[in-house]
């Protein structure tokens, strides 16, 4: 039978309980939990004593209440000191691993760059517009008389074998060389001419260096007393500016219909100073591009005097200028757009 002794023995215990509860604590959830055991209304252990006052000996039932009460009152303000504790530790311990280290390099962002391609399209531009060049943007749809004919190339002539074409009827084809803005260009305007045409062009080829779609530079410039010499200055200025001041040019007799005489320039190799290595197949030279001077023909046929003008030529591949520059040897990795790679040769700027 419950009486006052037995009460004051078991808040005695409770208390005890309760305090040897709060140092193990070491969460809010944990806490609750304990908390429910004493103090719930229902299942509590606290609220138990209560249900037993009926039967308490009716003189003790007013203590044994305010016992009860003041063990809740202290069980209360107990649980509450335990809440502050543990939640001040939570939150401590939450500082500490969401610390942030403000000494902590930054992690190196990436910055976005222009296509090799691109990069090789404006740097020439920018050393030939130095040298008064405009730039021209020709077709890349022509018509067989812009892209051959009147680059005095007709319909027998065997250097038509020298480039595969993508014919799109008999008259139309997509572009082979960019040297077909030449007649444009000297069909609208007159001498002096100096201008620098980028863009791309199309052949029937497909391999490790050649694509069916490539970016050429064309350059022409016409006037009075154009000569060979104006041409081997300019590419010198060029390949210097591009390549280094150490880097020379050598002429070699080549062929073009619409160039006479024409030439294949070669730069001395910036890889090994000419001294031969892997990049020149140990000859010390690589070609860069092909050049010559107007044929008189290709003058005639766009109205212009050739005993009164003459022009000079060059042709430049993109593609093999940005192989070289990044020591590409597929030509595919530049057009297949695989971010691994094209990342990679920006890292190298
Ligand atoms: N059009 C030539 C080609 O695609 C390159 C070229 C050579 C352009 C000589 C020129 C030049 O203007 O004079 O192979």
């Amino acid at each position: 039978m419950a009486d006052l002794n037995g009460l004051r023995e078991r808040a005695k215990e409770i208390r005890e309980e309760i305090l040897k509860n709060a140092e193990q604590l070491v969460d809010s959830k944990a806490a609750y939990e304990v908390r429910k055991d004493f103090l719930d209304s229902k299942k509590g252990k606290i609220g138990a004593l209560m249900k037993e006052m009926r039967d308490v000996p009716k003189e003790q039932k007013a203590e044994y209440g305010q016992t009860v009460n003041e063990l809740k009152q202290w069980a209360l303000s107990k649980f509450e000191e335990i809440d502050k504790h543990i939640k001040a530790k939570e939150l401590q311990l939450r500082y500490e691993s969401e610390k942030i280290d403000v000494t902590r390099p930054a992690v190196k962002m990436k910055p976005a760059h222009l296509h090799p391609v691109t990069q090789v399209r404006e740097e020439l531009i920018d050393v030939f517009a130095s040298m008064g060049f405009k730039v021209y943007e020709g077709k890349e749809i022509e018509t067989d008389y812009y892209n051959f004919t009147a680059l005095n190339t007709p319909a027998d002539h065997p250097a038509r074998d020298m480039q595969d074409t993508f014919y799109l009827t008999p008259e139309f084809l997509l572009r082979t060389q960019t040297s077909s803005g030449q007649i444009h260009v000297m069909e609208a305007e007159k001498p002096p001419i100096k201008i620098l045409s980028p863009g791309r062009v199309f052949r029937s080829d497909d391999d490790a260096t050649h694509s069916p779609m490539f970016h050429q530079m064309e350059g022409l410039v016409v006037d009075e007393k154009i000569t060979l010499s104006d041409l081997k200055g300019m590419l010198d200025m060029f390949v210097k500016k591009i390549y280094g001041d150490s880097t020379v040019t050598r002429l070699r007799p080549s062929y073009f219909p619409f160039t006479e005489p024409s030439v294949e320039v070669d730069i001395s190799c910036f890889s090994c100073g000419g001294k031969g290595c892997s990049l020149c197949k140990g000859t010390g030279w690589i070609e860069v591009l092909g050049a010559g001077i107007v044929n008189r023909k290709v003058l005639e046929n766009c109205g212009i005097d050739p005993d009164k003008y003459s022009g000079l030529a060059f042709g430049i591949g993109l593609e093999r200028i940005a192989m070289l520059k990044y020591g590409i040897n597929n030509i595919k990795l530049l057009f297949e757009s695989d971010l691994d790679v094209l990342n990679q040769i920006g890292d190298q700027e």
